[in-house]
């Protein structure tokens, strides 16, 4: 394939450190955990490890090939290795799954520096568990400061994505990383020796297997392909700044245990916490925003404890809003023949619209309704439910069904430089099996599952 100069990641480890914080995001810390909650523990977390290892690591090579291959944004991925064809609607899925989800993630991202400055000021302490609750609800439907954060957050990520691939998202990723995984370690094991942790342990570690049923499954899966990153193209954009010499396979399996070591150490330090103080391990997705930090008041230090903790959960935003920042960045840079500078300022102009139409669908625009949801739950409905297993589905099948298979061992094996022990399996895996069972998530996250099989 023709290659332009373009940018690349510099090291090995720069490679990995990017895609990581690309895949670790709100998705480990604060979806894993109440997903695992309503999802019964032990049990979901044996289904989770499952899909990663039988979907999301094939899924992950062919996105990586994908990229890597092409030396593209993800919409002229699809142009360069099938011109003239309509695949390139997966790519343009890509881009706007991407510009769409970046919306209201910077919404929730932004909630995370309310509360930093709020642990900061020693507001949160002294505080009741129905307090949190009202204070999170004045807050997150209220007309500014949700808006504002929303803002600060966008600039974040655009100061880093027009520093550059190396430059910005290398390099950050390389800082905030490690500073994550230790912040995560630390706050493990103040959990860990919390009076009530074993408690919590064994809802996490004992499976039962009567829990698992059919919604557990594909609930695991929808939450393996959120948490990785996978049906949309980021791993396409990133995959096209690999050097010839990356291997694929290391990486996806090296991201695939890091991204999933983050859930589960999330999960160790949100479950005995919560166990300890007697709270319910099912509080949903609002465990994060007001148990949690109604679990850390009640400890010493309480302030520090939310302070680090939001912290955490910003880094982990930040190195995610980063890598979908870049895919519309990357694809308008490319195809409109735009400075990087420009199409990131465009870009981020479009996210903070969106960003705050959803942020005010929480509060004073919440009665304006899409099919009886709000407009943040509907943006967060098609693209999380529809776009990302569509793009995903597609993409196994285009990979399938356009790809001759020699091609995608040349480009996966580096020219027969590495080994691939399963290739066959591997080939056989994303041309049939991953594309129906991608097709049983989608229909049951959109409810069709059970309209048809009940
Ligand atoms: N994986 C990230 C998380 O766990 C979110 C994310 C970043 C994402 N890029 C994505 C999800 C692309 C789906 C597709 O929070």
């Amino acid at each position: 394939m023709a290659q332009t100069k373009r940018a690349t990641f510099g090291s090995k480890i720069g490679v990995v450190l990017a895609t990581v914080g690309c895949a670790v995001g709100l998705g480990n810390i604060w979806r894993f955990p109440y997903m695992l909650g309503d999802n019964g523990g032990a049990a979901f977390l044996l289904v989770y490890i499952g899909c990663i290892l039988f979907l999301g690591i094939p899924v992950m090579i062919t996105e990586f090939f994908i990229g890597r291959y092409s030396h593209k944004n993800v919409a002229g991925a699809f142009k360069a290795i099938a011109p003239g064809t309509k695949w390139s609607i997966i790519g343009y899925n890509g881009v706007l799954a991407a510009f769409l989800i970046l919306g209201y993630y910077s919404v929730v991202s932004g909630w995370t520096l309310e509360y930093i400055v709020q642990a900061c000021g020693g507001s949160l302490a002294g505080k009741d568990a129905s307090d949190f609750a009202n204070e999170f609800t004045n807050f997150s439907t209220s007309v500014f400061r949700p808006i504002l954060w929303t803002a600060v957050f966008i600039i974040l990520t655009h100061v880093i994505i027009i520093s550059g691939v190396k430059e910005g998202i290398e390099r950050a990723s390389k800082v905030m990383m490690p500073v994550l995984f230790l912040i995560l370690i630390a706050l493990c094991i103040r959990s860990l020796t919390l009076p009530g942790a074993n408690e919590g342990l064994t809802f996490l570690f004992q499976p039962d297997f009567s829990k698992i049923d059919s919604s557990v499954v594909l609930s695991a899966m929808g939450q393996a392909f959120f948490s990785l990153s996978i049906g949309m193209g980021c791993l396409v954009t990133y995959a096209s700044y690999f050097g010839k010499n990356t291997n694929l396979q290391t990486t996806a399996l090296q991201v695939t245990i890091l991204d999933t070591l983050v859930a589960v150490l999330a999960a160790v330090m949100i479950f005995p916490a919560v166990f300890n103080f007697g709270i319910e391990p099912t509080a949903g997705p609002e465990l994060v925003f007001i148990t949690l930090p109604n679990v850390f008041e009640q400890l010493p230090f309480g302030n520090i404890w939310s302070f680090v903790f939001f912290v955490l959960l910003a880094l982990a935003a930040l190195t995610s809003t980063i890598s979908l920042h870049e895919v519309s960045t990357a694809y308008i840079h490319e195809e409109y023949h735009i400075s990087r500078k420009k199409a990131a300022i465009l870009v981020s102009i479009g996210v903070f619209i969106v960003g705050v139409i959803c942020s005010l669908s929480m509060g004073i625009w919440s009665a304006y309704k899409i099919f009886g949801l709000n407009i943040f739950d509907f943006v967060d409905f098609v693209t999380a439910k529809i776009m990302l297993p569509f793009g995903g589905m597609m993409i196994c099948i285009f990979v399938g069904k356009r790809i001759e298979k020699n091609l995608l061992r040349e480009e996966v094996t580096n020219h027969g430089s590495i080994r691939f022990y399963f290739f066959n399996t591997y080939a056989f895996f994303v041309k049939y099996i991953a594309p129906i069972l991608i097709g049983l998530i989608f229909l049951n996250e959109t409810g069709l599952f059970r309209a048809i099989f009940n």
